[in-house]
């Protein structure tokens, strides 16, 4: 029999999420080596984990499963993040958290506040959910009255990303907890937090319908290894316990999360490093003319693409190795995502766009 008959049929045309490619494919397709690639595409920390998370790693029992109930991650986490344990979940990446908050709510719809990060519609469409999208105003602030009329049609799960991938944006407290006054679950993404310094986590005290998320993939360089949690109400936490998947963190990840919170001074060093890479970024493009940034508190700045076309700067620059992203998507069709990098990563990125004018 023809096994595609058995699976669900809304899922025939669910559109792909595209991540972005490993480096060794991408090297192999631009024709250069691997290290002469600059990768300013997917906002990791290109410092890497620090040496101590990687000893670490090493003497981990990698032949022991790990806790299920991840005691000591979430103690860490706890005492980092400044809540109680039990508010604590953690997961493969943040990503594992979106998806465990949906299934735990099965929701019909939810709002995707647009242009943001593709992983909400995605999971959500694989639930089942219908996608119901509100557009950002000027300057890509939230449209409130916008999330509040899609709630009052049935969405019972509000994505909200702060700061906001692409667009570098935060939401205001204030912004915040006009959501959260909502009857929906409000999940809001701080995955970029550490770059930007203020959370909402003071919310958590009023709101018993907010939940947290959080990731070590960005500041603490650990993308590879797939460590986020979430922040929530204990009671929530508690159910989401309920259905993770019980190894999903795993004895690396832990070990490597809890050596990061613990060595996070010297993290911190290289996310002020890559602040400060951002702000001179952003300088030395502004000066270039034609790419006009929008303001940005994460690690990377999304910019706008005056007088050439958003893809064609994209491609010139990866044929150069250096790789950016860029959205095939209409309300963002001008522009262009660059993470900030060290300083010989902007250095590089500089020559590419100077080269791409001669041109
Ligand atoms: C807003 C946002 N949330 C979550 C993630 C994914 O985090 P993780 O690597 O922990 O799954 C990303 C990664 O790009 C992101 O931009």
């Amino acid at each position: 029999m023809d096994p595609l008959t058995l699976l669900r049929p809304d899922l025939d045309q669910l559109e792909e999420y595209v991540p972005v490619q490993p480096l060794d494919v991408l090297a192999r397709e631009i024709g250069l080596p691997v290290e002469r690639l600059v990768k300013l595409d997917a906002n990791e920390n290109l410092y890497g984990p620090i040496p101590e998370v990687v000893e670490a790693i090493t003497h981990a029992d990698l032949h022991i499963y790990p806790d299920p109930g991840q005691a000591a991650l979430r103690e860490a986490i706890a005492g980092y993040a400044g809540v109680r344990p039990e508010q604590v979940v953690g997961g493969t990446g943040a990503d594992d958290l979106i998806d465990i908050v949906l299934r735990l709510v099965m929701p019909k719809a939810v709002v995707n506040v647009t242009p943001t990060f593709g992983m909400y519609g995605f999971l959500a469409k694989i639930c089942g959910a219908r996608v119901i999208d509100v557009p950002r105003l000027e300057g890509f602030a939230p449209d409130i009255p916008g999330i509040r009329k899609a709630v009052e049609a049935g969405a019972r799960v509000v994505f909200l990303t702060s700061p906001n991938n692409p667009t570098g944006t935060s939401l205001s407290e204030a912004e915040a907890a006009a959501v959260c006054e909502l009857p929906a679950l409000v999940v809001i993404d701080e995955a970029y937090v550490e770059f930007s310094g203020h959370s909402l986590t003071p919310l958590l005290a009023r709101y018993r319908n907010l939940v947290i998320l959080r990731t070590f993939s960005k500041w603490a360089g650990l993308a590879g290894l797939r460590v986020g949690y979430s922040l929530s109400d204990p009671e929530l936490a508690t159910r989401m316990m309920a259905i993770k998947q019980p190894y999903n963190v795993n004895v690396a990840a832990d070990v490597a999360a809890r050596t990061a919170i613990a060595h996070r001074g010297v993290i911190r060093e290289t996310v002020a490093a890559i602040v400060a890479e951002r702000e001179r970024m952003v300088r030395l493009i502004a000066e270039l003319g034609w790419l006009e940034p929008v303001p940005s508190e994460a690690n990377f700045v999304l910019f706008r693409v005056l007088g050439r076309r958003a893809k064609d700067v994209r491609d010139a620059l990866r044929k150069q190795g250096v790789l950016v992203r860029y959205y095939d998507r209409p309300d963002l069709a001008n522009y262009i995502r660059i993470s900030a990098g060290r300083p010989e990563d902007t250095d590089r990125l500089l020559a590419a766009l100077r080269n791409l004018e001669d041109a």
